[in-house]
């Protein structure tokens, strides 16, 4: 098969009629801040500060196998809660919790609109937003990575179109001949998309990212197959993943994961382990509790994620 965009062959790997997201079980093949024992304490985060915008509800977008929801509904099961993902909506939801299905990717779909009163978390979704990605050539000129959807052999072609290349030269400098960029155009515009459908509410990405003053200078396209690293390959037999431009994304605030928790109010102490003698079931949720907040805010794992927020997703549509 001859080469194409990697946009073009990723978006075909994870959603296309064979590809990744449509058939796996992400969770054999990664684990996520969503999956147990961790998705309750983030769940319990994202409530907080759900409570302090005095926002009812909570849709969650790229909701993989309804992980967080059911998290989220584990703490406050009278709220309203929608899913969103690529698959039907999975048979263990609780009764009440609403599912769209979405195509995958950038687009949204039709019937997720006018959101009112709701916390919109997208936990991990732009990572797997495909993205142009393109690469600096010997004479000074970014072009185009091309990949081979069997073999993920790359080629560079044409150089960037005009939108991707205004995107790089604004937030992406490149300096020597193999820099490689990944143009985070696409994220932008599903993230204002998604922001155009709230009419009331705020809006919180959740991903590991970048900002202007520490971008990598070769990329972070990943692949993962049984949670294990491997080589990209756009075949639908792994995830393709790579980190966010997170200041690009039209923003209010930005936190690291650590911050976030800290100015939410999330705050989870080690239990005295006199009450291990007295109430041993306490003491051991205590301790579950306190030691996935460790690991959720843990600088050098969890707690670098990024928190996007945007505090009046409705306001902010109306303003632009
Ligand atoms: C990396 S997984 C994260 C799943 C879950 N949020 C978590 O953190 O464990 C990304 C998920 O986003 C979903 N997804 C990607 N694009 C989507 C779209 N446009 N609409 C709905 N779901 C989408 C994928 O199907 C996949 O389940």
């Amino acid at each position: 098969m001859g080469k194409i965009g990697w946009v073009l062959a990723w978006q075909e790997a994870l959603y296309g009629p064979r590809g990744f997201y449509r058939g796996q079980v992400p969770a054999r093949d990664f684990a996520t801040a969503t999956h147990p024992p961790l998705g309750a304490v983030l769940a319990e985060a994202i409530w907080h500060y759900a409570d302090l915008l005095e926002l009812s509800g909570v849709v969650d977008i790229g909701a993989g196998r309804g992980e967080l929801i059911g998290a989220l509904h584990a703490h406050r099961p009278d709220r309203p809660l929608l899913g969103v993902d690529v698959v039907e909506r999975p048979a263990d939801l609780p009764d009440g919790v609403g599912w769209l299905r979405g195509p995958g990717g950038a687009p949204l779909p039709d019937e997720l609109s006018d959101l009112t009163d709701v916390l919109v978390v997208a936990h991990e979704w732009l990572d797997v937003v495909p993205c142009v990605i393109g690469q600096l050539d010997a004479d000074g000129v970014v072009r185009e990575v091309l990949v081979d959807p069997t073999s993920g052999d790359e080629d560079l072609g044409d150089p960037l179109a005009d939108a991707e290349l205004a995107w790089q030269q604004r937030h992406w400098p490149l300096l020597t001949e193999g820099d490689r960029v990944e143009v985070g155009l696409s994220r932008d515009l599903a993230w204002a998309d998604l922001l155009s459908r709230v009419c009331r509410g705020a809006a919180i990405a959740i991903d590991s990212g970048h900002v202007a003053a520490a971008r990598p200078r070769n990329g972070t396209l990943a692949a993962y197959r049984e949670d294990s690293a491997v080589r990209p390959v756009p075949d639908g037999s792994c995830d393709l993943s790579a980190q966010v431009a997170v200041d690009s994304l039209h923003h209010d605030e930005i936190h690291t994961q650590t911050t976030a928790f800290e100015s939410f109010g999330v705050w989870a102490p080690m239990p005295d382990p006199a009450l291990a003698r007295c109430d041993e079931t306490a003491y051991r949720r205590r301790l579950l509790r306190a030691t996935s907040a460790a690991t959720l805010t843990d600088p050098a794992g969890h707690g670098a994620f990024r928190w996007v927020v945007v505090r009046q997703a409705g306001a902010m549509t109306k303003r632009s």
